[in-house]
């Protein structure tokens, strides 16, 4: 093969999860018994009524049709509507907001729309390492601004003012925090506007975890002036069990959102119609869905803290969000080799912290995303140390 990838493709790794997945497959098509606590993947099904909003709209003529790339006026307005409703945010369903192929679609647009090649973007460390290897593959320069236990997993801003003496274009944040679980507070979000104002740094809030095990649902969009210098996204995938539809959002002003659209233009032909019918049905269900299944996770969550005491773990019981964060006991070197335990040990599939960032080294996250009898069946295998030979 004499064909070269290009140079941006060494500056990036295979995603993790691709990696261990594989190995996970591999382990239960050889008849281990693996429980999958690695990923944040909503096993509760989609609402019956989005299903049906997208199975009638698949047999309607045209629906096969390119559609707008700024998305329909329906989807538009019910993401307008959603923010409203949820955040007692206003967003203006013409120009305010932009519907998108996940949040993760948002990433890589933002990075593009307003990060050239030498930029730097800060980037939260531990966080979610599509920031990092977005601003890689397209040849800006990471700075990592640290998140700490002691510091409740919030940035420290005597730091990000160093990092911002230095120059930065973007940062990164994102509250609900994933992997450790810290919610937002207004203070925290008036603080980084008034950072990004100053500094002329755009701040970018990634929210999917709003409305998992939280009960202060926040947008950075309420604070004042937000608008101007933040960019927020959010998505279905966790909110709605809709992970696989890729439906998410940007919003922010007009300006701001522009850019966005016009890359996104360039390399998509606007999302499939039944889909986008699908995600204003979910986006209009009432309290009762976002109640009933925050019952079924805050249940799975007990498991998990019963789980971990077993194991000689701690953990903070205040988070949101669909994972528990928890530092490992001392007699294991790093979460990667206490992971390695839970996996070849006790068939537990769990995510070592380290892949998150070096501050996440002493942990691991526990995902609620499994079925409810795999939680029982953890605990027991925990509290009987039931080896399963791999
Ligand atoms: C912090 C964070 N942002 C974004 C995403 C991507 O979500 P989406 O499915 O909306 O692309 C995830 C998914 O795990 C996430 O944890």
């Amino acid at each position: 093969m004499n064909i070269e990838p290009a140079e941006r493709l060494k500056n990036v790794e295979t995603y993790y999860f691709s990696k261990k997945l594989e190995e996970i497959r591999s382990l239960r098509a050889q008849g281990h018994a693996i429980i999958n606590l690695g990923i944040g993947n909503p096993d509760m099904a989609t609402h019956k009524d989005a299903i049906k909003s997208l199975n009638q709209s698949t047999g309607e003529a045209q629906s096969h049709y390119y559609q707008p790339y700024k998305g329909t006026q329906l989807l538009r307005g019910a993401l307008s509507a959603w923010y409203q409703r949820i955040y007692k945010v206003h967003l203006d369903a013409e120009n305010e907001v932009l519907p998108l192929a996940g949040s993760k679609e948002g990433i890589m647009l933002t990075t593009l729309a307003f990060v050239n090649p030498g930029d730097t973007v800060l980037v939260p460390n531990p966080g979610y390492p599509a920031y990092a290897a977005t601003a890689r593959l397209l040849g800006a320069k990471i700075q990592y601004y640290s998140l700490k236990p002691d510091g409740d997993w919030l940035p420290d801003f005597f730091e990000l003012e160093e990092l911002a003496k230095q120059g930065a274009k973007l940062i990164w944040v994102n509250y609900p925090h994933m992997p450790t679980g810290a919610k937002a507070n207004t203070a925290l979000f008036r603080k980084l506007i008034d950072f990004g104002q100053r500094h002329g740094i755009l701040i970018a809030h990634d929210n999917p975890y709003s409305l998992i095990l939280n009960e202060e649902r926040l947008s950075i969009l309420s604070i004042e002036g937000s608008k101007n210098t933040s960019l927020e996204l959010n998505s279905l995938s966790k909110s709605h069990s809709m992970q696989g539809f890729r439906v998410g959002m940007v919003a922010g002003h007009q300006q701001l959102v522009k850019h966005l659209l016009k890359v996104k233009s360039n390399y998509d032909s606007g999302m499939y119609l039944p889909i986008q019918k699908a995600a204003a049905t979910a986006l209009s269900l009432d309290e009762h869905w976002y109640n009933s299944t925050n019952a079924v996770y805050h249940k799975r969550r007990n498991v998990v803290f019963k789980a971990l005491d077993l194991l000689n773990c701690s953990y903070s019981e205040n988070t949101s969000g669909m994972f528990v964060w928890a530092k490992i006991p001392q007699s294991f070197s790093d979460g990667y080799a206490f992971a390695d335990h839970l996996l070849y040990d006790l068939g537990l599939f769990v995510a070592p912290g380290g892949i998150f960032g070096s501050n996440g080294n002493q942990y691991v996250r526990f995902s609620l995303c499994a079925h409810n009898n795999e939680f029982e069946i953890m605990l027991n295998r925990i509290k009987n140390r039931q080896k399963i030979a791999i």
